[in-house]
C-alpha cells in the first residue's frame, strides 16, 4: 500500500514530507493540476481494476474501494483526505485524467441508454477513477428515486425533460444545496467530465465568501424555514410508486416519506454548525420562510443576493474532476442549447455521505447503499 501520510493542511504545509500537486485557488474553488506521471499512473490503475470487476458498481469493487483508493497517487489522496478534515476549501477541482473523445462514444440521450460494448472499458475505468475518488471522502450512494438508484449517474441533457430544474434540462438550474430537503443529503457531490465542447459552467459559491449581517446570521440559524423535495424525486417517485403493488411495499415507504416531506415539512436552520464558520442548507427554488415571518424572508432573501452574487463558473472539460463540499457550497448550471447529437454536455456523478450508518432506516442492509 502507498504511504497516505502526506495531507496538506490548510496553511499549504504537508503533515509529513512530500508536495502537494499544483494547486490554485479562485473564489471558492481550489484547483489542482494531476502531473502527467501521476494522470497515466490513474488511467493505467482504473482500467485494470475496471477490466477486473466489469462494472464501477460491482459490489467488489465498491467493498474494496476505500483499500484500492489508497493506491491512487500519493499527492491526490493527501488532497482529499485534507478536503475532508481540514475542510480547507467549500470546492475543489482536480484536472488532467486523460479522457477521449473518440473512446467514450457519443452522448447518450438518456440515462438509461445502453453503452455501445466498444466504449464500455474506457467509461468503466473512468467510473472507477470516480468511486475510487469519492471513498477517500466517505461512502458512495443513491436515491431509490433517482435514476432507478444507480450509484453512478450520467448527467445528460434529455429532450424531454429541457425545461426541468434537474441536470437533464438545459434552462438555468437554480443554484442550490443537493438534496436540500432530506436530512439525509449528501456530504460530497462529485462530477466528472466526459465533454464539455460548449464549456457550459457549473456554478459554485462556498458559503464561506459570503459576509453575511450578524442579525441575519442569527436569524438563518434558527429553523424558521420550509424546504420541499425537488420535482425530480416526487416525479419518479410517484412513477415508480404506481407501479408498486402496494404502499406497504418498500417503494411505497420512500413515497410515503418523501411525500410527507412536501405536505407537511419540517422547519429548518439555513444555517448550522459553527457559528463562525457555518455550514448551509439552502434551494431557493424550493423553499421559504415560515407563513409570516417577515424577519426570516428578509435573511434569506440577504443571504440568496449575497451568494448569487458570489457565484463563480467552471466549465468542467473532459477528465475535470469537481468535489463540491455539500455543507459549505451550493452548486448550479447556466443555461445552454442542446444538440442532442451525441456531441453535447455530459458529466458523471455520484453522491458521498460521511457516515452510511445514518441512513439505516432507510436501507434494506447495513452494506446496501441505495436509500428508499
Ligand atoms: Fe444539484
Amino acid at each position: 500500500m502507498e504511504d497516505v501520510s502526506t495531507v496538506p493542511r490548510p496553511d499549504g504545509e504537508a503533515t509529513t514530507g512530500g508536495t502537494a500537486p499544483e494547486s490554485t485557488g479562485s473564489g471558492s474553488i481550489r484547483y489542482v493540476d494531476l502531473d502527467p506521471a501521476d494522470a497515466a499512473q490513474i488511467d493505467t490503475y482504473t482500467r485494470t481494476l475496471a477490466a477486473r470487476h466489469g462494472s464501477s458498481t460491482a459490489p467488489a469493487l465498491l467493498d474494496g474501494a476505500a483499500t484500492y483508493a489508497h493506491r491512487l497517487p500519493e499527492r491526490l489522496v493527501g488532497e482529499l483526505l485534507s478536503l475532508r478534515l481540514f475542510e480547507r476549501s467549500p470546492a475543489l477541482v482536480v484536472r488532467g485524467l486523460p479522457v477521449s473523445d473518440d473512446e467514450i462514444g457519443p452522448t447518450p440521450l438518456d440515462w438509461r441508454e445502453q453503452a455501445r460494448p466498444a466504449t464500455v472499458p474506457a467509461r468503466t475505468a473512468h467510473e472507477v477513477y470516480l468511486v475510487l475518488v469519492a471513498s477517500l471522502l466517505g461512502d458512495v450512494f443513491g436515491w431509490s428515486s433517482l435514476q432507478n438508484g444507480k450509484l453512478v449517474h450520467d448527467v445528460v441533457p434529455m429532450p424531454t425533460e429541457e425545461r426541468e430544474q434537474s441536470g437533464h434540462g438545459t434552462v438555468l438550474l437554480e443554484w442550490h444545496t443537493e438534496d436540500g430537503f432530506h436530512p439525509l443529503r449528501c456530504d460530497y457531490l462529485l462530477l466528472l467530465g466526459m465533454r464539455n465542447h460548449d464549456a457550459v459552467p457549473t456554478t459554485v459559491a462556498g458559503v464561506d465568501e459570503v459576509r453575511i449581517d450578524p442579525a441575519h446570521r442569527e436569524v438563518l440559524a434558527q429553523p424558521r424555514f420550509l424546504i420541499r423535495p425537488d420535482n425530480e424525486h416526487l416525479n419518479r417517485l410517484r412513477a415508480r410508486a404506481e407501479g408498486a403493488t402496494a404502499m406497504g411495499t418498500a417503494m411505497g415507504m420512500g413515497m410515503h416519506s418523501i411525500q410527507r416531506m412536501q405536505d407537511e415539512p419540517e422547519p429548518s436552520a439555513v444555517l448550522f454548525g459553527h457559528p463562525d464558520a457555518p455550514y448551509l442548507r439552502i434551494d431557493p427554488v424550493f423553499m421559504s420562510a415560515l407563513p409570516g415571518d417577515r424577519e426570516a424572508e428578509e435573511a434569506l432573501a440577504a443571504l440568496v443576493g449575497s451568494l448569487e452574487a458570489n457565484l463563480c463558473g467552471v466549465a468542467l472539460g473532459p477528465g475535470d474532476l469537481l468535489i463540491v463540499d455539500n455543507y459549505r457550497a451550493v452548486h448550479g448550471r447556466s443555461a445552454f442549447r442542446a444538440r442532442y447529437d451525441g456531441t453535447d454536455r455530459w458529466l458523471k456523478k455520484v453522491l458521498v455521505t460521511r457516515d452510511l450508518r445514518k441512513s439505516r432506516a432507510h436501507r434494506s442492509a447495513p452494506h446496501e447503499r441505495v436509500l428508499l
